[in-house]
């Protein structure tokens, strides 16, 4: 097969960051996707409607001329989200969610919730509005080993939570596990769950192998090969609790290449390309278009996208730096070949 065609794709989970930074990699995430969820962990975080319009208009305007890129904007709870936030947030067509980021997760959580008794009021009035509710799923306490945090967070936290609000759609962002794999597929369609193209790729080797490698250290950091399996296994299923979201998160080469580097990994350049490459590792190519471009809208009932994406077979290689405010970013595979190319035709 020299190409394959799909339904133009969307980004179920993707971090753009702001300002001159956001304006130098937006584009990547245009060329490649309809639409995206946008998440609010910016410094500070993007907690009210108000403050997300200003954003997605920020990201808007960031554009080229003539791109074809809705942002679809998710708000950061926090203990404090007051009820009046969430009406404006439902009765607002531009935003797709709440995130619920536990406290110290991950990158710029610190704003985030810090136990889920806190906002039981604020899952009722999700619930009620029917807002979906996006989930980092990782328990933050220090005595769990970070590779055991998201299976203990779907035991102590997800489980619970799917069953005292039967009726709240529910995102377990970029799971890692096939703890998680197996929780979501128990559960009805209101359930679903993201995957990212590196954990689809990478398990922890990819991290420790050879020395350590910061550009593959992100959150939920990657697991070992069995787990990698099962998330391979659940994408190209066609199961429709699966849909695709990178997890992009780029960060300046410097604050990568440290003592203590942020957890990230920038995949939007090469985004399709990468999921190309897992699913065709898996002889399942042909699955593709429902994991990228079909559940995922019909999971947060929006119409699927018109235009296409096609892939073509070709081999290039990925730059080694990419431009980034008045730093300079590290791609996912840089310096490497790849084996497709995407191009996108708006519809
Ligand atoms: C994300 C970031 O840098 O914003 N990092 C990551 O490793 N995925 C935050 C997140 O989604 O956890
Ligand atoms: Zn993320």
């Amino acid at each position: 097969m020299d190409s394959i065609t799909l339904a133009t794709p969307d980004d179920w989970h993707l971090h753009l960051r702001d300002g001159a930074a956001m304006a130098d990699i937006v584009d990547h995430s245009a060329r490649q996707f309809g639409r995206a969820v946008v998440m609010p962990n910016l410094k500070p975080p993007v907690t009210t409607t108000a403050a997300a319009l200003e954003y997605r208009g920020r990201i808007l305007a960031a554009l080229p001329e003539g791109a074809r890129f809705e942002p679809l904007m998710a708000l950061y709870l926090t203990d404090a989200t007051p009820a009046e936030e969430i009406r404006r947030a439902a009765e607002a067509p531009e935003i797709i969610g709440f995130k619920l980021y536990p406290a110290g997760a991950t990158t710029h959580s610190e704003a985030g919730v810090t136990g889920i008794e806190k906002i039981h009021w604020a899952l009722e009035a999700l619930e009620r509005h029917g807002v979906p509710l996006l989930v980092h799923g990782e328990v933050t306490d220090p005595d769990v080993d970070i590779f055991d945090r998201e299976a203990r967070f779907i035991e102590s936290v997800l489980e619970p939570l799917v069953r005292r609000f039967p009726a709240l759609r529910i995102v377990l962002e970029h799971v890692t596990t096939k703890e998680g794999v197996e929780f979501v597929q128990s559960c009805g369609p209101r359930v679903g769950a993201t995957i990212t193209a590196h954990h689809l790729l990478y398990n922890r080797n990819a991290l420790l192998t050879g020395g350590i490698r910061p550009h593959h250290y992100c959150l939920p950091v990657l697991k070992r090969e069995s787990h990698r399996q099962a998330l391979v296994a659940a994408a190209t299923s066609g199961d429709a609790h699966f849909f695709l979201g990178t997890d992009s998160a780029p960060h300046a080469r410097p604050q990568k290449e440290s003592a203590c580097g942020c957890a990230g990994c920038y995949t939007a350049l090469t985004a399709m390309e990468l999921y190309a490459l897992a699913f065709e590792r898996a002889g399942a190519l042909h699955m593709l278009e429902r994991f990228a471009s079909h559940n995922g809208a019909d999971f947060y009932g929006i119409p699927r996208n018109g235009g296409t994406l096609t892939l073509h077979r070709t081999t290039w290689q990925v730059p080694e730096t990419l431009a980034f405010g008045p730093e300079r970013l590290v791609p996912a595979m840089a310096g490497e070949s790849l084996t497709w190319r995407a191009s996108r035709r708006s519809g």
